[in-house]
Parts: C-alpha cells; sequence; structure tokens
C-alpha cells in the first residue's frame, strides 16, 4: 500500500533561492509526526508542497501514492486538511456557520448531513454559529480555522504552529482533540512547530529539519534527547528531558513531569 505522505528528492526553491536542496522521507497512515526546526528552516514550504500549493522543481510529492504534479489539487483538498500558518488566509465567510458550511455545501453534502456536523463542530470547538470570524480573538479565529479543516474527517491533517496564539487550555483542548482522531480513526497528523513541550507530549516521530535539509528522524524520545541534532538545527529541547540528560543515567527513562517526579521520589529511598 502507498505510504501516507511521501517526498521523493524534492528539491524546491523560491525563484533563485533553493529552499529545499533534496528532501526524502515517508509517513504511513496512522502516524503522528512533529516537524520541528528553527524559524526559516523550510518547514511552511514542505507543508505548503503536501498540498500541492507549491510543486517540486525536481522530484516528487506523493499523498496516498498521487503525485502532486500529476492531479487537481482539489483530489489532494479530499484528503489533506490544512491548517495555515495563518489562520486568517482560509477564513472567507461572515459567520463561524457559514463558515464551516461552506466546505461542505461546495462537496455536495446534503443540506440536513451539512446541518448535522456544523453542530457537532460547534459543539467540539466550544464556537457560537453567530460569530463574525473577524471580529474574534486569535485563539477563537484559530479553533474555527481547524473546526472548518477537521469537519471534513481528512485522512491527512497538516497543521502549520496549530497553538499559536492560544491560551494553555485551548492549545490542550485542540491537541487533545487532534490526537483522539489519530488514536480512533487512524488519523495522520504532520504538525510543524517549534514548540517542543507541545511536541515532546503529542508527537511519535519527530523530523528536525535545517537549512532544508533533514537533520534528524526518529521516535519522539531519540530526538528529545538528542542534544546534537537539536542544537545543529538551532531548537531548544524540552525542558524535562534536557534536565533529565544533566541527572546521568539513573534518569535516562525520563521524559515527563511524573516520569522526574517517580524519578526523584526513587532517588530519594
Ligand atoms: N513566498 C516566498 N518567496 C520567497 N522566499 C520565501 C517565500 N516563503 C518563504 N521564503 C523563504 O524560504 C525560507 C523558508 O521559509 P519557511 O516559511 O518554509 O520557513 P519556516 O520553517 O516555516 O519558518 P517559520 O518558523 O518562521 O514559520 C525562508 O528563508 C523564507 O524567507
Ligand atoms: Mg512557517
Amino acid at each position: 500500500m502507498a505510504a501516507m505522505l511521501e517526498f521523493d528528492h524534492v528539491h524546491f526553491g523560491y525563484g533563485r533561492a533553493v529552499i529545499l536542496p533534496d528532501l526524502s522521507f515517508t509517513i504511513e497512515k496512522g502516524d503522528m509526526v512533529a516537524l520541528i526546526g528553527a524559524n526559516g528552516a523550510g518547514k511552511s514550504t514542505v507543508s505548503r508542497l503536501c498540498n500541492g500549493l507549491l510543486l517540486p522543481s525536481k522530484g516528487h510529492v506523493r499523498v496516498t501514492g498521487m503525485d502532486t504534479k500529476k492531479v487537481r489539487t482539489s483530489a489532494l483538498a479530499r484528503k489533506i486538511g490544512f491548517l495555515f500558518q495563518n489562520p486568517d488566509r482560509q477564513i472567507c465567510k461572515n459567520t463561524v456557520y457559514d463558515e464551516l458550511a461552506f466546505g461542505l455545501q461546495v462537496q455536495g453534502v446534503s443540506e440536513a448531513e451539512q446541518k448535522e456536523r456544523v453542530e457537532k463542530a460547534l459543539e467540539t470547538f466550544h464556537l457560537d454559529p453567530k460569530w463574525e470570524p473577524f471580529t474574534r480573538s486569535r485563539g477563537e479565529r484559530q479553533r474555527i480555522a481547524l473546526a472548518s479543516v477537521l469537519i471534513h474527517e481528512p485522512e491527512l491533517i497538516i497543521l502549520d504552529e496549530p497553538t499559536t496564539g492560544l491560551d494553555y487550555r485551548e492549545c490542550t483542548e485542540i491537541m487533545e482533540y487532534v490526537t483522539a482522531l489519530n488514536r480512533e480513526k487512524q488519523t495522520t497528523v504532520l504538525m510543524v512547530s517549534h514548540d517542543m513541550e507541545l511536541v515532546q507530549s503529542y508527537a511519535k516521530r519527530v523530523l528536525v529539519l535545517s537549512g532544508g535539509q533533514l537533520l534528524g528522524d526518529g521516535p519522539v524520545r531519540q530526538i528529545m534527547k538528542d542534544e546534537q541534532t537539536l542544537h545543529a538545527a538551532k531548537v531548544m529541547p524540552a525542558q524535562i528531558p534536557a534536565l533529565a540528560l544533566r541527572f546521568g543515567d539513573t534518569f535516562s527513562d525520563v521524559y515527563t513531569v511524573a516520569d522526574m517526579v517517580a524519578a526523584l521520589e526513587k532517588e530519594r529511598g
């Protein structure tokens, strides 16, 4: 079976500036992957190559085997739910209800089903159907944009900095929701983030990008303790794993606050 997402020797530049010289990686169905890297590393460029907004100048991007150069973006849009780094780029209607129903209308979903799905999304994301998106806070607009993406129940979700502008509770709620989709529906998730605490808490696998090159690719626990790679990519490690490394071997299994508490209690005897 074809991989959910495949970058096959992708070369891409904006004009003459080469951003991705030669990038290859594969993501299988059901994975939950974080793409991390410093500002300007090329993370958003990678995400825009996934949905056909950008096309590689050499190599191929394939989504469930479909080459983004060969299929229409509408075919890709049926597979991929894409959250832009800036939510305002994808909000276009005057009320939350219309915003959520719009994509379903375009797809020819019946009016009764539209209503049902919109109501479920309103409840899940704590949204009011009458809100005017552009008068709401950044966090609320982020929730509206995310709801309008997830209402389509995409097989692959690409989230570019999904929690920017959200407070801690909003952030947790959204990530728990995405995690549940991953667990229960095998929805594949690729999230771009430079929040290492978030990555540590939610990703299974991490890709480390620096200057358009993949410096690391592995299970989250491995990458979080790979100080050399994180340093080379100019990424700050999450605090607990970083602290555990300082404490030495007896703390080698410590990744979370709960792990740390348990290890310290054991030390104390
Ligand atoms: N439309 C564009 N035209 C020209 N250069 C661009 C364009 N978009 C991005 N770039 C450049 O490409 C490089 C990679 O940008 P990209 O947005 O992919 O990085 P990023 O990792 O998402 O960064 P950030 O963490 O700031 O969101 C940067 O040097 C950026 O200045
Ligand atoms: Mg970006």
